[in-house]
């Protein structure tokens, strides 16, 4: 999808979109068109609600013009990307090339949201799909906003995160494993000024990193760290570490999950995803802020090498872990991540991303990821980027008597508590390896990396959660 910015409506678009508020009447916006956009509107029961469309057609030339409205709802920011997502999601497939909105008068930001949304809302992904009809393939190609595009630049770099994070998320586990996926994301960062660390299987043992070593053991692909630096803030600027769970296929492994849906655990690699977006995000906008995006893969398999319950392995810190089930795979390789960034990048705040735990979609759903911190400031700064970016979170709490729960009786801890609250003694499991001092923020994102429906900015499947509330925290927190 094509987006380009234009200072005057064209005279000839086959078809234009016009933005409107919640309850305003739709005048003065099309030549001698108010009596009929009026009764369209009112025909469609259209009142401006945000996503919300109403469609006419009006003369002109020989033919007609095909008009929509776009319901911005309150004219927030927000409201103008979902009415973006909406016209995308109404023209996708229509047969139309091209199309105009006209965005004149309003404030950059809000067309730059508009712009993101037209962008997310035409993602998708058709490579195997060889026998698509041509009725479903997607037509249009271009569309032109009448409009400021001061704010569009970062805002398009934001959009080019969310589509490698779907990406990533999207393609099969025999496509995408912990080498491909170090593939995959290095060609698309490439030439941007990251400075790339991978740790390999001989640089992982040295270090020590048996817990994310233990849960690999069992596959024929290997474990791979991959860290993504950037540096645009000033030389002295604290660093923020955001670490992401990259399994790329979680069959539980000897603690085997059962057949139905597991085909879903390809996209539990959703957190690095979002990581790894997120990173080329800032990278691509060259934020002024220090952060390092960590990303730990692996594949989850059972085989007669794999690990079983009641191994016992010493992860990077030092610590000891008794693996009660290893399907509880993701805390295992987040721990060491969090160890390697603390012990060679001294971050001052680390977020982790991860689809940690089943507990969390019992919880909330698929509609709020799930946030547990250390630090009420910290918190507090994800939720509203949370709000502002439309990446919902809600917290949860922690407490030394969740803490008690994962106790080991031959070990320091055990990777799983009793069936009560799982999704917080997950969370304390990844405190236990938080230095004293790092203020730290674990978001469990199992419930929103996928859609089974439709959203304003996505269509059913990847949603590329996480980018959007990282790059917005990274922005509103630590850029000076
Ligand atoms: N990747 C899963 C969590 C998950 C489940 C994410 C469904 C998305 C959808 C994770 O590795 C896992 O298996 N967790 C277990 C933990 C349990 C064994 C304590 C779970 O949630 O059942
Ligand atoms: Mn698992
Ligand atoms: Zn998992």
């Amino acid at each position: 999808m094509q987006i380009a910015f234009a200072a005057q409506r064209p005279a000839d678009a086959a078809v234009l979109a016009l933005p409107i508020r919640q309850g305003a009447a739709p005048t003065g916006l099309i030549e001698g068109g108010d009596a009929l956009l009026a009764a369209a509107a009112t025909a469609q029961r259209f009142a401006g609600e945000a996503g919300s469309v109403a469609e006419v057609y009006v003369p002109q030339g020989e033919g007609a013009q095909r008009v929509l409205l776009l319901g911005v709802g309150d004219g927030a920011d927000a409201g103008f990307e979902r009415a973006g997502g909406a016209l995308t999601a109404r023209l996708l497939t229509s047969g139309a090339a091209d199309a105009v909105a006209d965005l004149s008068g309003v404030a950059p930001l809000a067309a730059a949201r508009f712009a993101a949304g037209v962008a997310q809302r035409a993602w998708r992904f058709d490579e195997y799909r060889t026998k698509l009809p041509e009725t479903q393939k997607p037509t249009l190609a271009r569309v032109t906003i009448v409009g400021d595009d001061a704010d569009w630049s970062g805002r398009e770099a934001v959009t080019k995160g969310l589509a490698l994070a779907r990406l990533l998320a999207t393609l099969p586990p025999n496509i995408l494993y912990p080498e491909s996926f170090v593939e995959r994301v290095l060609a698309a960062v490439d030439g941007l000024g990251l400075e790339v660390t991978v740790l390999g299987e001989r640089e992982l043992t040295d270090l020590g990193a048996g817990a994310l070593l233990g849960v690999s053991q069992g596959s024929r692909r290997e474990a791979r760290v991959l860290a993504l630096k950037w540096l645009g803030g000033a030389a002295d600027a604290p660093l923020t570490a955001l670490v992401g769970k990259g399994v790329t296929f979680d069959t539980g492994g000897i603690s085997i999950k059962p057949a139905a849906g597991m085909e879903d655990m390809k996209w539990d690699m959703g957190g690095a995803a979002a990581v790894a977006g997120a990173m080329l995000s800032l990278a691509t906008r060259k934020a002024k802020a220090n952060v390092i995006g960590v990303m730990g893969l692996v594949e989850n398999m059972p085989d007669g090498n794999a690990q079983r319950p009641g191994d016992v392995v010493t992860s990077m810190s030092g610590q000891t872990i008794e693996v009660i089930n290893t399907d509880a795979e993701g805390r295992l390789v987040l721990c060491d991540c969090i160890t390697w960034v603390q012990n060679t990048h001294k971050p001052v705040r680390i977020v982790d991303l991860a689809t940690l735990t089943g507990a969390m979609i019992v919880s909330l759903g698929n509609e709020y990821g799930g946030l547990f911190s250390n630090d009420d400031a910290l918190a507090d700064q994800l939720l509203t980027a949370g709000r502002a970016t439309g990446d919902k979170l809600w917290r949860f709490p922690l407490a030394d008597a969740y803490d008690k729960l994962i106790d080991s009786p031959i070990a320091d801890m055990k990777n799983v508590g009793p069936r009560g609250a799982g999704s917080i003694t997950a969370a304390q499991f990844l405190k236990r390896f938080v230095d004293d001092g790092v203020a730290w923020a674990h978001l469990d994102i199992a419930g929103m990396v996928w859609a089974d429906k439709d959203g304003a900015t996505w269509a059913k499947g990847a949603t590329g959660y996480g980018v959007r509330v990282l790059d917005r925290f990274v922005a509103d927190v630590c850029e000076q």
